[in-house]
């Protein structure tokens, strides 16, 4: 039974305080679940609006490709500086300390590699995002691929059910077709075709036209970096994306890559989250390069 000794009768109701109505802080997500907008506030900064995620899932794809030989020594003391780590279930359980506390966007799509006709791809079961306590669940769509398309849209979908489910957000990555424009006209097809399946995040390249890639995706983008580019120039990317409203970015190479990652890494989040002018980031991580 419980205690029934000196039971106070609550007598501060803040009556002169009406209850929080404001919505929340990330676009297109005031109508989605508790559970969604709460792993949401641990990927994007709640500040800035923004977030820098760190993406190290190359290797399912590329084997040990460059600056992701070794995780555990050339990723996992990056974690601190990133707000959301993005990989594999193998390489976050084999070599990302479980004291992190950093949020994982965990990518639950595999089944091809390189070597073959890619994208031919399944979903990892949603009890697997649930045990690794993923914050967000990432999958990505071919589309204009007339071999894919249907397949990775068709997964895309189901991800989101279940996520939907659990009260998982999903990150739709938008793969690059390889007869497709890298344009904004391409980006914004495959970044609305996310949305309109439900995603809570959509991944996609920065292109000319890009505001309009984002104004018409009615959640939060983030832009994948691409092929490592000369430091400067990846802060201007970043800085653009975020100039035509992006949320943030999701950048793997430009920072694994580059000849002083952690540098790189607090250079991208000073254009992020502050603001700064892609030749002010260039200074951080010229310092911190030494
Ligand atoms: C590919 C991905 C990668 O994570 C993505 O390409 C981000 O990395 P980078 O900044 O190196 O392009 O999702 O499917």
């Amino acid at each position: 039974m419980a205690d029934l000794d000196d039971i106070r009768d609550g007598d501060n109701f803040g009556l002169n305080t009406p209850a929080d109505t404001s919505s929340f802080y990330l676009k297109g997500m005031n109508s989605t679940d508790w559970g969604i907008k709460n792993r949401m506030a641990r990927i994007f900064n709640r500040k800035s609006g923004n977030t820098v995620m760190l993406a190290f899932d190359h290797g399912f794809l590329m084997g040990p490709t460059s600056g992701l030989e070794r995780i555990d020594l050339n990723i996992a003391p990056l974690a601190e500086y990133a707000d959301c780590l993005m990989g594999t279930r193998g390489m976050i359980r084999s070599s990302i300390p479980a004291e992190n506390t950093k949020p994982v966007c965990l990518r639950t799509d595999t089944g091809t590699t390189i070597l073959t006709e890619m994208n031919h791809n399944v979903l990892i079961s949603e009890e697997e995002a649930i045990s690794m306590n993923a914050a967000a669940m990432a999958a990505m769509i071919s589309v204009g691929d007339a071999a894919t398309e249907a397949s990775t849209i068709a997964n895309f979908s189901k991800l989101v059910d279940l996520g939907n489910k659990y009260s998982i957000p999903v990150m739709g990555v938008t793969a690059v077709g390889k007869d497709m424009a890298r344009d904004s006209r391409y980006f914004g097809l495959a970044a609305r075709v996310c949305a309109e399946n439900g995603a809570s995040i959509v991944k996609t390249y920065y292109t000319e036209g890009f505001e309009n890639v984002v104004a018409a995706c009615p959640v939060p983008v983030v832009i994948a970096g691409g092929k490592k580019l000369p430091e400067l120039e990846a802060l201007e990317l970043a800085y653009n994306a975020i100039d035509c409203g992006a949320s943030g970015v999701d950048m793997g190479r430009n920072v694994f890559q580059s000849d002083c990652p952690l540098g790189m890494i607090k250079a991208v989040a000073g254009v992020v989250h502050e603001g700064l002018k892609p030749a002010e980031a260039l200074e951080i991580y010229k310092s911190e390069k030494g």
